[in-house]
Protein backbone atom coordinates (compact mmCIF):
# COMPACT_ATOMS: atom_id res chain seq x y z
CA UNK A 1 0.00 0.00 0.00
CA UNK A 2 1.11 3.46 -0.88
CA UNK A 3 1.91 5.92 1.93
CA UNK A 4 -1.07 8.88 2.19
CA UNK A 5 -0.19 11.44 0.07
CA UNK A 6 1.93 14.87 1.83
CA UNK A 7 -1.59 16.76 1.76
CA UNK A 8 -3.39 14.10 4.61
CA UNK A 9 -0.18 14.80 6.39
CA UNK A 10 -0.55 18.62 6.30
CA UNK A 11 -4.49 18.26 6.67
CA UNK A 12 -3.71 16.24 9.97
CA UNK A 13 -1.52 19.34 11.38
CA UNK A 14 -4.37 21.61 10.28
CA UNK A 15 -7.08 19.61 12.13
CA UNK A 16 -5.16 19.44 15.02
CA UNK A 17 -4.51 22.78 15.00
CA UNK A 18 -7.93 24.08 14.54
CA UNK A 19 -9.20 22.15 17.37
CA UNK A 20 -7.11 23.25 19.81
CA UNK A 21 -8.01 26.89 19.02
CA UNK A 22 -11.33 26.17 19.94
CA UNK A 23 -10.36 25.21 23.47
CA UNK A 24 -13.48 23.88 25.95
CA UNK A 25 -15.60 24.36 22.20
CA UNK A 26 -18.00 27.34 20.71
CA UNK A 27 -20.63 27.00 23.60
CA UNK A 28 -18.07 27.38 26.31
CA UNK A 29 -16.72 30.51 24.10
CA UNK A 30 -20.09 31.83 23.78
CA UNK A 31 -20.32 31.34 27.69
CA UNK A 32 -16.94 33.03 28.28
CA UNK A 33 -18.12 36.12 26.12
CA UNK A 34 -21.51 36.59 27.96
CA UNK A 35 -19.21 36.98 31.27
CA UNK A 36 -17.67 39.71 29.93
CA UNK A 37 -14.46 38.01 29.68
CA UNK A 38 -12.22 37.51 26.19
CA UNK A 39 -10.93 33.79 25.63
CA UNK A 40 -7.26 33.01 26.68
CA UNK A 41 -6.46 33.21 22.70
CA UNK A 42 -8.23 36.83 21.92
CA UNK A 43 -6.04 37.85 24.99
CA UNK A 44 -2.90 37.14 23.89
CA UNK A 45 -3.76 38.41 20.54
CA UNK A 46 -4.40 41.76 22.35
CA UNK A 47 -1.60 41.58 24.58
CA UNK A 48 1.27 41.22 21.80
CA UNK A 49 2.51 42.35 18.84
CA UNK A 50 0.01 41.57 15.67
CA UNK A 51 1.52 38.36 14.37
CA UNK A 52 4.17 38.24 16.54
CA UNK A 53 2.53 35.33 18.77
CA UNK A 54 4.66 31.31 18.68
CA UNK A 55 2.69 28.50 20.58
CA UNK A 56 4.42 26.11 22.09
CA UNK A 57 3.09 22.86 23.21
CA UNK A 58 -0.58 23.00 21.62
CA UNK A 59 -1.01 19.80 21.44
CA UNK A 60 -0.48 18.60 25.50
CA UNK A 61 -3.25 16.68 26.56
CA UNK A 62 -3.54 15.29 30.45
CA UNK A 63 -2.78 11.77 30.98
CA UNK A 64 -5.44 11.33 33.94
CA UNK A 65 -8.12 8.18 34.05
CA UNK A 66 -9.45 8.78 37.19
CA UNK A 67 -12.97 10.30 37.23
CA UNK A 68 -13.56 9.69 33.81
CA UNK A 69 -11.37 11.59 32.72
CA UNK A 70 -9.92 10.01 29.55
CA UNK A 71 -13.36 10.78 27.86
CA UNK A 72 -12.40 14.89 28.76
CA UNK A 73 -9.68 15.83 26.42
CA UNK A 74 -8.84 18.67 24.70
CA UNK A 75 -5.55 19.60 22.97
CA UNK A 76 -3.47 22.40 25.25
CA UNK A 77 -4.84 21.23 28.31
CA UNK A 78 -6.44 24.68 29.69
CA UNK A 79 -3.52 26.59 28.79
CA UNK A 80 -2.00 28.50 25.63
CA UNK A 81 1.75 29.01 25.78
CA UNK A 82 4.16 30.74 24.01
CA UNK A 83 6.30 33.41 22.91
CA UNK A 84 5.46 36.52 21.16
CA UNK A 85 6.74 40.36 21.28
CA UNK A 86 5.89 43.72 23.33
CA UNK A 87 6.67 46.92 21.52
CA UNK A 88 9.20 44.63 19.33
CA UNK A 89 10.74 43.15 22.85
CA UNK A 90 10.49 39.36 23.67
CA UNK A 91 8.11 38.01 26.17
CA UNK A 92 7.31 34.53 27.22
CA UNK A 93 3.34 34.22 27.95
CA UNK A 94 1.15 31.94 29.18
CA UNK A 95 -2.79 32.48 29.35
CA UNK A 96 -5.32 30.02 30.61
CA UNK A 97 -8.49 29.02 29.33
CA UNK A 98 -11.58 28.97 31.60
CA UNK A 99 -13.59 26.80 28.73
CA UNK A 100 -11.65 23.70 29.56
CA UNK A 101 -13.03 22.38 32.68
CA UNK A 102 -12.82 25.93 34.28
CA UNK A 103 -8.95 26.65 33.62
CA UNK A 104 -8.12 24.12 36.02
CA UNK A 105 -4.45 23.32 36.86
CA UNK A 106 -3.36 19.52 35.76
CA UNK A 107 0.04 18.02 36.09
CA UNK A 108 0.41 18.44 32.22
CA UNK A 109 -1.07 22.27 32.00
CA UNK A 110 1.44 23.26 35.25
CA UNK A 111 4.66 21.78 33.07
CA UNK A 112 3.51 23.53 30.34
CA UNK A 113 3.47 26.83 32.63
CA UNK A 114 6.84 25.69 33.86
CA UNK A 115 8.27 25.46 30.62
CA UNK A 116 7.48 29.01 29.40
CA UNK A 117 9.08 29.99 32.84
CA UNK A 118 12.26 28.23 32.48
CA UNK A 119 12.40 29.83 28.79
CA UNK A 120 11.73 33.03 29.63
CA UNK A 121 14.88 32.99 32.35
CA UNK A 122 17.07 31.57 29.68
CA UNK A 123 16.29 34.12 27.11
CA UNK A 124 16.01 37.05 29.89
CA UNK A 125 13.09 37.89 29.09
CA UNK A 126 9.72 38.73 30.59
CA UNK A 127 7.48 36.45 31.73
CA UNK A 128 3.75 37.22 31.59
CA UNK A 129 0.70 35.13 32.76
CA UNK A 130 -2.88 35.66 31.84
CA UNK A 131 -4.76 33.64 35.09
CA UNK A 132 -8.37 32.18 35.06
CA UNK A 133 -8.79 29.07 36.49
CA UNK A 134 -10.53 27.50 39.05
CA UNK A 135 -7.25 26.34 40.44
CA UNK A 136 -6.10 22.79 41.11
CA UNK A 137 -7.84 20.08 38.84
CA UNK A 138 -9.70 18.26 41.44
CA UNK A 139 -9.96 15.00 39.61
CA UNK A 140 -5.75 14.92 39.65
CA UNK A 141 -5.05 15.62 43.04
CA UNK A 142 -1.41 15.40 44.61
CA UNK A 143 -0.18 15.60 40.66
CA UNK A 144 -1.86 19.25 40.35
CA UNK A 145 -0.23 20.72 43.30
CA UNK A 146 3.15 19.27 42.63
CA UNK A 147 2.18 21.34 39.32
CA UNK A 148 1.72 24.47 41.29
CA UNK A 149 5.00 23.64 43.62
CA UNK A 150 6.72 23.61 40.55
CA UNK A 151 5.50 26.90 39.36
CA UNK A 152 6.22 28.83 42.74
CA UNK A 153 9.74 27.86 42.92
CA UNK A 154 10.42 28.77 39.31
CA UNK A 155 8.61 32.25 40.29
CA UNK A 156 10.99 32.22 43.28
CA UNK A 157 14.18 31.35 41.00
CA UNK A 158 13.03 34.10 38.53
CA UNK A 159 12.34 37.11 41.25
CA UNK A 160 14.68 39.89 40.27
CA UNK A 161 15.90 38.54 37.54
CA UNK A 162 13.48 38.76 34.70
CA UNK A 163 10.12 41.11 34.97
CA UNK A 164 6.90 38.76 36.26
CA UNK A 165 3.39 40.59 35.29
CA UNK A 166 0.63 38.37 36.52
CA UNK A 167 -3.12 39.61 35.67
CA UNK A 168 -6.36 38.13 37.33
CA UNK A 169 -8.72 37.84 34.53
CA UNK A 170 -11.43 35.05 36.16
CA UNK A 171 -11.21 33.10 39.60
CA UNK A 172 -8.08 32.56 41.64
CA UNK A 173 -8.60 30.67 44.30
CA UNK A 174 -7.09 29.21 47.39
CA UNK A 175 -3.45 28.33 47.08
CA UNK A 176 -3.40 29.47 43.32
CA UNK A 177 -3.29 32.73 44.61
CA UNK A 178 1.05 32.34 45.62
CA UNK A 179 1.63 32.46 41.99
CA UNK A 180 0.59 35.62 41.68
CA UNK A 181 1.44 36.83 45.30
CA UNK A 182 5.65 36.19 44.14
CA UNK A 183 5.15 38.32 41.00
CA UNK A 184 6.40 41.56 40.40
CA UNK A 185 3.07 43.50 39.62
CA UNK A 186 -0.78 41.93 39.89
CA UNK A 187 -3.46 43.50 37.64
CA UNK A 188 -6.78 42.72 38.50
CA UNK A 189 -10.17 43.34 36.31
CA UNK A 190 -13.12 44.77 37.89
CA UNK A 191 -16.12 42.45 38.43
CA UNK A 192 -14.65 39.34 36.90
CA UNK A 193 -11.78 38.66 38.66
CA UNK A 194 -11.26 37.56 42.09
CA UNK A 195 -8.59 36.18 44.51
CA UNK A 196 -8.82 34.82 48.09
CA UNK A 197 -7.43 31.53 49.93
CA UNK A 198 -11.09 30.56 50.61
CA UNK A 199 -14.21 31.40 48.82
CA UNK A 200 -17.60 33.25 50.46
CA UNK A 201 -18.74 29.66 51.02
CA UNK A 202 -16.03 28.71 53.01
CA UNK A 203 -15.77 31.85 54.97
CA UNK A 204 -19.43 31.64 56.05
CA UNK A 205 -19.03 27.92 57.07
CA UNK A 206 -15.62 28.32 59.29
CA UNK A 207 -17.09 31.78 60.99
CA UNK A 208 -20.49 32.42 59.91
CA UNK A 209 -19.51 36.12 57.97
CA UNK A 210 -21.61 36.65 54.78
CA UNK A 211 -19.72 38.52 52.33
CA UNK A 212 -19.85 38.37 48.11
CA UNK A 213 -16.79 37.41 46.24
CA UNK A 214 -16.56 40.81 45.02
CA UNK A 215 -15.88 42.02 48.38
CA UNK A 216 -14.07 39.10 49.44
CA UNK A 217 -11.50 39.47 47.13
CA UNK A 218 -12.47 41.36 43.78
CA UNK A 219 -9.93 43.91 42.04
CA UNK A 220 -11.01 47.04 44.63
CA UNK A 221 -10.86 44.79 47.49
CA UNK A 222 -7.13 44.06 46.58
CA UNK A 223 -6.13 47.11 45.14
CA UNK A 224 -7.32 49.53 48.07
CA UNK A 225 -7.29 47.38 51.03
CA UNK A 226 -5.05 44.39 51.25
CA UNK A 227 -2.20 45.79 48.85
CA UNK A 228 -2.26 42.91 46.96
CA UNK A 229 -3.28 44.20 43.39
CA UNK A 230 -0.79 46.97 41.91
CA UNK A 231 -3.83 48.00 39.15
CA UNK A 232 -7.42 47.62 38.82
CA UNK A 233 -8.90 47.93 35.85
CA UNK A 234 -12.46 47.92 33.86
CA UNK A 235 -11.72 45.68 31.17
CA UNK A 236 -9.79 42.67 29.70
CA UNK A 237 -9.07 45.12 26.70
CA UNK A 238 -7.74 47.82 29.62
CA UNK A 239 -5.97 45.14 31.49
CA UNK A 240 -3.80 44.04 28.57
CA UNK A 241 -3.16 47.74 27.47
CA UNK A 242 -2.06 48.54 30.58
CA UNK A 243 0.08 45.77 30.91
CA UNK A 244 2.07 46.80 27.31
CA UNK A 245 2.13 50.21 28.61
CA UNK A 246 4.11 48.43 32.32
CA UNK A 247 6.52 46.63 30.07
CA UNK A 248 7.43 49.91 28.29
CA UNK A 249 9.29 51.00 31.66
CA UNK A 250 10.81 48.12 32.38
CA UNK A 251 14.23 46.12 31.17
CA UNK A 252 13.70 42.59 29.95
CA UNK A 253 15.90 41.18 32.71
CA UNK A 254 18.07 42.25 36.03
CA UNK A 255 21.53 42.93 33.70
CA UNK A 256 19.74 44.99 30.87
CA UNK A 257 18.80 48.48 31.27
CA UNK A 258 14.63 49.94 30.74
CA UNK A 259 14.78 51.25 27.52
CA UNK A 260 14.95 54.80 26.42
CA UNK A 261 12.00 56.52 25.10
CA UNK A 262 11.98 59.85 22.79
CA UNK A 263 11.24 62.67 24.84
CA UNK A 264 9.83 66.35 23.79
CA UNK A 265 9.30 67.18 26.87
CA UNK A 266 12.28 69.96 26.83
CA UNK A 267 15.14 68.84 29.85
CA UNK A 268 15.63 72.45 30.69
CA UNK A 269 11.68 73.46 31.28
CA UNK A 270 11.34 75.32 34.54
CA UNK A 271 7.95 75.31 36.10
CA UNK A 272 7.30 78.49 37.50
CA UNK A 273 3.86 76.39 39.36
CA UNK A 274 6.22 74.12 41.32
CA UNK A 275 7.04 77.62 43.30
CA UNK A 276 3.00 77.66 44.71
CA UNK A 277 2.34 74.15 45.61
CA UNK A 278 3.84 73.63 49.08
CA UNK A 279 1.93 76.17 50.84
CA UNK A 280 3.47 78.81 53.52
CA UNK A 281 1.90 77.23 56.09
CA UNK A 282 3.59 74.00 56.75
CA UNK A 283 0.56 72.79 58.69
CA UNK A 284 -1.28 73.02 55.03
CA UNK A 285 -1.40 69.66 52.88
CA UNK A 286 -0.81 69.94 49.02
CA UNK A 287 -1.20 67.03 46.79
CA UNK A 288 1.98 65.51 45.61
CA UNK A 289 0.80 64.74 42.79
CA UNK A 290 1.10 68.11 42.06
CA UNK A 291 4.40 67.76 42.35
CA UNK A 292 5.60 64.91 40.74
CA UNK A 293 3.38 65.83 37.43
CA UNK A 294 5.42 69.17 36.85
CA UNK A 295 8.91 67.30 37.06
CA UNK A 296 8.25 63.88 35.05
CA UNK A 297 8.27 64.18 31.36
CA UNK A 298 4.68 65.03 30.78
CA UNK A 299 1.54 62.03 31.33
CA UNK A 300 4.62 59.80 32.23
CA UNK A 301 4.23 58.93 35.51
CA UNK A 302 2.62 55.84 36.11
CA UNK A 303 1.20 55.39 39.20
CA UNK A 304 1.43 51.79 41.04
CA UNK A 305 -1.07 50.52 44.49
CA UNK A 306 -2.86 53.93 43.86
CA UNK A 307 -5.95 53.33 46.21
CA UNK A 308 -3.66 51.20 48.57
CA UNK A 309 -1.76 53.17 51.71
CA UNK A 310 -2.14 56.52 49.77
CA UNK A 311 -0.13 58.03 52.53
CA UNK A 312 2.77 57.36 50.14
CA UNK A 313 2.60 57.46 46.30
CA UNK A 314 4.70 55.45 44.46
CA UNK A 315 5.02 54.67 39.98
CA UNK A 316 7.65 54.86 37.60
CA UNK A 317 8.21 57.77 34.84
CA UNK A 318 10.27 59.25 32.74
CA UNK A 319 13.04 61.64 33.14
CA UNK A 320 14.20 63.06 29.74
CA UNK A 321 13.10 59.71 28.22
CA UNK A 322 14.64 57.69 30.93
CA UNK A 323 12.57 55.44 33.33
CA UNK A 324 12.87 55.91 36.92
CA UNK A 325 10.59 54.80 40.03
CA UNK A 326 9.33 57.33 41.70
CA UNK A 327 8.04 57.52 45.59
CA UNK A 328 7.00 60.48 47.72
CA UNK A 329 5.00 61.01 51.33
CA UNK A 330 1.64 62.42 50.41
CA UNK A 331 0.90 65.34 52.73
CA UNK A 332 -3.04 65.05 52.31
CA UNK A 333 -3.26 61.83 53.97
CA UNK A 334 -2.19 61.30 57.41
CA UNK A 335 0.04 64.44 57.03
CA UNK A 336 2.09 62.82 54.68
CA UNK A 337 3.14 59.89 57.72
CA UNK A 338 5.02 56.71 57.20
CA UNK A 339 2.46 53.64 58.58
CA UNK A 340 2.61 49.99 58.21
CA UNK A 341 0.98 49.90 54.85
CA UNK A 342 3.07 52.87 53.51
CA UNK A 343 6.17 50.99 54.68
CA UNK A 344 5.74 47.68 52.72
CA UNK A 345 4.49 49.87 49.85
CA UNK A 346 7.53 52.09 49.42
CA UNK A 347 9.69 48.79 50.33
CA UNK A 348 8.64 46.58 48.24
CA UNK A 349 8.37 49.23 45.60
CA UNK A 350 12.06 50.51 46.15
CA UNK A 351 13.08 46.57 45.87
CA UNK A 352 11.14 45.76 42.76
CA UNK A 353 13.01 49.38 41.20
CA UNK A 354 16.63 48.15 42.45
CA UNK A 355 16.36 44.64 40.96
CA UNK A 356 15.15 45.98 37.35
CA UNK A 357 18.04 49.03 37.25
CA UNK A 358 15.31 51.76 37.53
CA UNK A 359 17.03 54.90 39.60
CA UNK A 360 14.54 56.19 42.69
CA UNK A 361 13.57 59.51 42.87
CA UNK A 362 12.68 60.32 46.00
CA UNK A 363 9.95 63.30 47.57
CA UNK A 364 10.09 63.64 51.17
CA UNK A 365 7.54 65.85 53.46
CA UNK A 366 7.45 63.19 56.06
CA UNK A 367 6.29 64.14 59.77
CA UNK A 368 7.30 60.96 61.34
CA UNK A 369 5.63 57.41 61.76
CA UNK A 370 2.26 57.46 62.70
CA UNK A 371 1.48 57.64 66.62
CA UNK A 372 -0.72 54.60 68.56
CA UNK A 373 -1.69 51.13 69.71
CA UNK A 374 -2.64 50.06 66.32
CA UNK A 375 0.15 50.78 64.29
CA UNK A 376 2.63 49.96 67.38
CA UNK A 377 0.93 46.30 68.33
CA UNK A 378 0.59 45.89 64.44
CA UNK A 379 4.13 46.07 64.24
CA UNK A 380 5.24 49.67 62.55
CA UNK A 381 8.90 49.02 64.19
CA UNK A 382 9.26 45.82 61.73
CA UNK A 383 7.46 47.11 58.50
CA UNK A 384 8.80 50.51 59.06
CA UNK A 385 12.13 48.96 58.71
CA UNK A 386 11.66 47.32 55.60
CA UNK A 387 11.90 51.14 54.54
CA UNK A 388 15.40 51.40 55.46
CA UNK A 389 16.58 48.04 54.86
CA UNK A 390 15.17 48.60 51.09
CA UNK A 391 17.06 52.07 50.65
CA UNK A 392 20.16 50.74 51.98
CA UNK A 393 20.32 47.86 50.22
CA UNK A 394 19.61 49.38 46.88
CA UNK A 395 22.92 50.10 44.53
CA UNK A 396 20.75 52.19 41.79
CA UNK A 397 21.26 55.65 41.63
CA UNK A 398 19.08 57.70 44.41
CA UNK A 399 18.18 60.89 44.21
CA UNK A 400 16.25 62.36 46.90
CA UNK A 401 14.20 65.75 47.20
CA UNK A 402 12.91 67.43 50.18
CA UNK A 403 10.10 69.34 50.18
CA UNK A 404 9.14 70.13 53.53
CA UNK A 405 8.72 68.13 56.26
CA UNK A 406 11.36 65.70 57.10
CA UNK A 407 11.65 64.84 60.71
CA UNK A 408 13.60 62.20 62.77
CA UNK A 409 13.04 58.51 61.65
CA UNK A 410 11.04 59.77 58.62
CA UNK A 411 13.93 61.66 57.89
CA UNK A 412 16.57 58.94 57.49
CA UNK A 413 14.14 56.30 56.42
CA UNK A 414 13.27 58.39 53.18
CA UNK A 415 16.31 58.12 51.02
CA UNK A 416 18.57 60.58 53.23
CA UNK A 417 22.02 61.18 52.70
CA UNK A 418 23.07 58.03 55.38
CA UNK A 419 20.92 55.68 53.76
CA UNK A 420 22.91 56.49 50.37
CA UNK A 421 21.50 58.96 48.38
CA UNK A 422 23.49 59.73 45.78
CA UNK A 423 22.61 63.54 45.35
CA UNK A 424 20.06 65.16 47.96
CA UNK A 425 18.45 68.48 47.02
CA UNK A 426 16.12 70.39 49.44
CA UNK A 427 13.51 73.44 48.72
CA UNK A 428 14.12 76.57 51.16
CA UNK A 429 10.31 74.88 52.14
CA UNK A 430 12.59 71.93 53.82
CA UNK A 431 12.04 71.24 57.51
CA UNK A 432 15.32 68.65 58.66
CA UNK A 433 14.81 68.23 62.04
CA UNK A 434 14.27 65.28 65.23
CA UNK A 435 10.64 66.84 65.45
CA UNK A 436 8.13 69.17 64.73
CA UNK A 437 9.07 72.85 66.21
CA UNK A 438 5.90 72.29 68.56
CA UNK A 439 6.58 68.95 70.10
CA UNK A 440 10.58 70.09 69.99
CA UNK A 441 9.08 72.77 72.05
CA UNK A 442 7.02 71.28 74.87
CA UNK A 443 9.89 68.89 75.69
CA UNK A 444 13.14 71.03 75.63
CA UNK A 445 11.08 74.18 77.51
CA UNK A 446 8.52 72.13 79.66
CA UNK A 447 10.45 73.86 82.98
CA UNK A 448 9.80 76.93 81.68
CA UNK A 449 6.52 76.49 80.24
CA UNK A 450 5.40 75.33 83.84
CA UNK A 451 6.16 78.36 85.32
CA UNK A 452 3.85 79.89 83.26
CA UNK A 453 0.68 80.96 85.38
CA UNK A 454 -2.04 81.28 82.49
CA UNK A 455 -2.73 79.42 79.86
CA UNK A 456 -2.57 82.99 77.84
CA UNK A 457 0.97 82.92 79.19
CA UNK A 458 1.72 79.57 78.43
CA UNK A 459 0.39 79.76 74.58
CA UNK A 460 2.37 83.24 74.20
CA UNK A 461 5.73 81.58 75.20
CA UNK A 462 5.56 78.29 73.80
CA UNK A 463 4.85 80.67 70.09
CA UNK A 464 7.71 82.79 70.94
CA UNK A 465 10.08 79.29 71.27
CA UNK A 466 8.26 77.67 68.31
CA UNK A 467 9.19 80.85 66.16
CA UNK A 468 12.56 80.43 67.54
CA UNK A 469 13.03 76.84 67.12
CA UNK A 470 11.69 76.72 63.50
CA UNK A 471 13.84 79.74 62.89
CA UNK A 472 16.81 77.77 63.95
CA UNK A 473 16.05 74.34 63.08
CA UNK A 474 13.46 74.11 60.80
CA UNK A 475 15.02 74.65 57.72
CA UNK A 476 17.64 73.21 55.28
CA UNK A 477 20.47 75.11 56.28
CA UNK A 478 21.98 73.08 58.94
CA UNK A 479 21.63 69.99 56.94
CA UNK A 480 23.78 72.15 53.69
CA UNK A 481 26.36 73.18 56.21
CA UNK A 482 27.29 69.78 56.98
CA UNK A 483 26.73 68.94 53.43
CA UNK A 484 23.60 65.92 54.35
CA UNK A 485 21.79 68.24 51.83
CA UNK A 486 23.94 69.11 48.37
CA UNK A 487 22.04 71.67 47.18
CA UNK A 488 18.90 74.16 48.10
CA UNK A 489 17.59 74.69 45.06
CA UNK A 490 13.90 76.47 44.27
CA UNK A 491 11.17 73.93 43.73
CA UNK A 492 11.00 75.52 39.64
CA UNK A 493 14.58 73.59 38.71
CA UNK A 494 13.65 70.70 40.11
CA UNK A 495 12.98 68.84 36.81
CA UNK A 496 16.76 70.34 35.37
CA UNK A 497 18.63 69.44 38.25
CA UNK A 498 16.84 66.13 38.47
CA UNK A 499 17.81 65.06 34.88
CA UNK A 500 21.61 66.59 35.56
CA UNK A 501 22.00 64.37 38.84
CA UNK A 502 20.38 61.21 36.79
CA UNK A 503 22.28 61.53 33.76
CA UNK A 504 25.55 61.78 36.05
CA UNK A 505 25.05 58.96 38.07
CA UNK A 506 23.35 56.53 34.71
CA UNK A 507 26.71 54.82 34.88
CA UNK A 508 26.75 54.56 38.73
CA UNK A 509 29.12 51.93 40.25
CA UNK A 510 28.27 50.76 43.87
CA UNK A 511 31.67 50.97 45.51
CA UNK A 512 30.60 50.18 48.38
CA UNK A 513 32.09 46.50 49.74
CA UNK A 514 29.57 44.13 50.41
CA UNK A 515 30.17 41.08 52.63
CA UNK A 516 29.56 37.97 51.40
CA UNK A 517 26.61 36.31 52.38
CA UNK A 518 23.35 34.24 51.68
CA UNK A 519 21.32 36.88 51.49
CA UNK A 520 19.98 39.99 53.33
CA UNK A 521 17.84 39.56 56.33
CA UNK A 522 14.84 42.29 55.83
CA UNK A 523 12.12 42.01 58.47
CA UNK A 524 9.06 40.47 56.50
C1 LIG B 1 -11.81 20.59 38.04
C2 LIG B 1 -13.13 22.41 37.66
C3 LIG B 1 -12.43 23.14 38.66
C4 LIG B 1 -11.38 22.48 39.34
C5 LIG B 1 -13.93 24.41 37.83
N1 LIG B 1 -14.04 23.25 37.18
N2 LIG B 1 -12.96 24.37 38.75
N3 LIG B 1 -12.80 21.15 37.35
N4 LIG B 1 -11.10 21.22 38.99
N5 LIG B 1 -10.68 23.11 40.27
C6 LIG B 1 -14.95 22.89 36.11
C7 LIG B 1 -16.38 22.82 36.57
O1 LIG B 1 -16.65 21.55 37.11
C8 LIG B 1 -17.12 23.03 35.25
O2 LIG B 1 -17.02 21.84 34.53
C9 LIG B 1 -16.24 24.04 34.54
O3 LIG B 1 -14.95 23.94 35.17
C10 LIG B 1 -16.72 25.47 34.67
O4 LIG B 1 -16.98 25.72 36.03
P1 LIG B 1 -18.33 26.35 36.56
O5 LIG B 1 -18.45 25.99 37.98
O6 LIG B 1 -19.46 25.98 35.66
O7 LIG B 1 -18.03 27.89 36.36
P2 LIG B 1 -18.46 29.10 37.28
O8 LIG B 1 -19.91 28.99 37.63
O9 LIG B 1 -18.01 30.30 36.57
O10 LIG B 1 -17.65 28.93 38.64
C11 LIG B 1 -16.25 29.02 38.62
C12 LIG B 1 -15.68 28.58 39.99
C13 LIG B 1 -16.21 27.15 40.34
C14 LIG B 1 -16.12 29.55 41.07
C15 LIG B 1 -14.17 28.63 39.85
O11 LIG B 1 -16.01 26.30 39.19
C16 LIG B 1 -15.51 26.55 41.51
O12 LIG B 1 -15.83 26.83 42.65
N6 LIG B 1 -14.53 25.64 41.22
C17 LIG B 1 -13.81 24.98 42.25
C18 LIG B 1 -12.79 25.90 42.81
C19 LIG B 1 -11.92 25.21 43.82
O13 LIG B 1 -12.35 24.90 44.91
N7 LIG B 1 -10.69 24.90 43.37
C20 LIG B 1 -9.74 24.24 44.16
C21 LIG B 1 -9.07 25.38 44.91
S1 LIG B 1 -7.87 24.80 45.96
P3 LIG B 1 -18.19 21.38 33.53
O14 LIG B 1 -17.76 20.03 33.07
O15 LIG B 1 -19.45 21.39 34.32
O16 LIG B 1 -18.19 22.41 32.42
C22 LIG B 1 -6.55 24.91 45.03
C23 LIG B 1 -5.36 24.40 45.75
C24 LIG B 1 -4.12 24.85 45.08
O17 LIG B 1 -6.51 25.36 43.97
C25 LIG B 1 -3.02 24.58 46.04
C26 LIG B 1 -1.71 25.04 45.51
C27 LIG B 1 -0.70 25.06 46.57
Amino acid sequence: MSPPPLSDKFKELNDLKEKARLGGGAEAIEKQHKGGKLTARERLEKLLDPGSFAEVDQLVVHRCHDFDMDKKRVLGDAVVTGYGTINGRPVFVYSQDFTFVGGSLSEMHAKKIAKIQDMAMKAGAPCIGLNDSGGARIQEGIHSLAGYGEIFYRNVMASAVIPQIIAIMGPCAGGAVYSPALADFIFMVRKTSYMFITGPKVVKAAIGEDVTFEALGGADAHAKLSGVAHFAVDSDEECLKQIRNLMSYLPSNNMDDAPIMESADPPDRMEEELNEVVPVDPKKPYDVHDVINHIFDKGSFYEAQAQFAPNAVVGLARLNGRSVGVIANQPMVYAGCLDIDSSDKIARFVRTCDAFNLPLVTFVDVPGYLPGTKQEHGGVIRHGAKVIYAYSEASVPKLTVIMRKAYGGGYIAMCSRHLGADVVFAWPTAEIAVMGPEGAVEIIHRNELMKAKTPEEVKEITNKLVADYRNKFANPYIASQMGYVDSVISPKETRPMLIKALESFVSKRDLQPRAPKRHGNIPV
